[in-house]
């Protein structure tokens, strides 16, 4: 058996891939661009496993789509793939329409064709499982409920505009024409192997550096943060469990507001890395000009995922916080090679 997923060097990706070796023999193909924030190097400790595959491609490009089904015959797809930056997309929509919309359509289209030459008993077992974010519901206020999988579609950036513009096309392409689809929503995660643009690893790298961290508006902005780990677990058990057709929302139960966020993240780094200077790495927040139409606050309702399925997330925010600072100390080869020279040319040269 095989599964195939899409977006695998990019950070909730290649946690996914990476558990799925811990846990099973299944062989995994990897599909992935590799822009700016796929890197092979997350998939290092599985290069040489005759159970793992990895194509550099494009999801938006059929014919590769269609040769890799009809190689591989994958029991499952997880659809990771995306442009999953909120400033970028604010900067340039563009790449956000091509691969989150067209990207997700070449995807569907391709999945259609392969899911309806497969025999009834791979049939009855195929899913597509599409991974997409809460921020497609829009902000809430601080005294609104938690979203829930029926809560209304209000996006507000360009990226979770065409987050939720891929989710209707999951929604149509399971009612028209059948296919077994499962979608979630989840909370911002955290965890290794994250791109230092997203405020935990950004906050740490430029604390090592003793640059300033930069906080958005009045720093009340409020996430619900998921350690990466329990949202791979999540997934697998949406893959066992799951009703076809269902929308399941993840979320960590860890509501915070960014300040507090990096107050504790600095708290950590205070004890794991003390500044030479002696001061708490605190001193060097610092309040910028807020971005537009920036959501107040996202929370994500998990009940019914952990009441019909049984999944829970096991992480504590501070137990999964000084892990991942504890990764990011212990990886400083990891961030080297981001912030390398050949890994920017590289990047500007394939992906300006
Ligand atoms: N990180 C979060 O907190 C979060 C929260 C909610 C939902 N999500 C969703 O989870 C998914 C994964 O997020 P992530 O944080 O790992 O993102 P990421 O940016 O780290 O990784 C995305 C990966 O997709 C690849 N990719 C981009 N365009 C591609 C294309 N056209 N064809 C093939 N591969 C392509 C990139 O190379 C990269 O490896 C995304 O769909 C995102 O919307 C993420």
């Amino acid at each position: 058996m095989t599964i195939l997923v899409t977006g695998a060097a990019g950070f909730i990706g290649s946690n996914f891939v990476l558990n799925w070796f811990d846990q099973s023999q299944e062989v995994v193909v990897s599909l992935d661009l590799l822009t700016y924030a796929g890197n092979l190097k997350n998939l290092d400790s599985i290069k040489d496993s005759p159970f793992h595959h990895f194509v550099q491609g494009d999801i938006r490009n059929r014919s590769l789509l269609n040769l890799i089904l009809k190689k591989y015959q994958p029991r499952a797809v997880f659809h990771f793939a995306a442009e999953s930056h909120v400033d970028r997309s604010i900067h340039d929509a563009s790449h956000f329409v091509d691969t989150n919309i067209v990207g997700t359509f070449s995807l569907l289209e391709e999945v259609r064709c392969y899911f309806n030459d497969l025999d009834i008993e791979h049939q009855k077992i195929f899913r597509l499982i599409h991974i997409s974010t809460d921020e497609v519901y829009g902000s809430l206020e601080p005294y609104e409920p938690k979203f829930i999988e029926d809560s209304q579609y209000k996006p507000n950036s360009p990226y979770s505009a065409s987050k939720a513009a891929s989710d209707h096309l999951m929604r149509a392409w399971h009612g028209t024409y059948n296919l077994p689809i499962i979608t979630t929503h989840c909370s911002n995660n955290y965890g290794p192997y994250q791109f230092p643009e997203k405020l935990i690893p950004l906050m740490i790298l430029h604390a090592l550096s003793e640059k300033s961290l930069p906080i958005y508006g009045d720093g009340q902005h409020t996430r619900d943060w998921l350690y990466v780990k329990d949202h791979v677990s999540a997934l697998r058990c949406i893959l066992e469990k799951g009703i076809v057709g269902e929308i399941y929302n993840i979320g960590g139960g860890n509501e915070k507001t960014n300040l507090e966020v990096v107050t504790k993240l600095c708290e950590i780094l205070d004890e794991l890395r003390p500044r030479a200077s002696k001061k708490s790495y605190r001193s060097l927040v610092t309040f910028i000009k807020d971005r537009p139409f920036h959501d107040k606050r996202y929370a994500i309702n998990s009940a019914k995922l952990e009441k019909t399925l049984g999944w829970k997330p096991e992480e504590l925010f501070e137990t999964g916080l000084r892990k991942t600072v504890t990764w990011f100390l212990e990886n400083p080869e990891w961030l080297d090679h981001i912030l390398s020279s050949e890994y920017q040319n590289w990047t500007n040269q394939h992906y300006s």
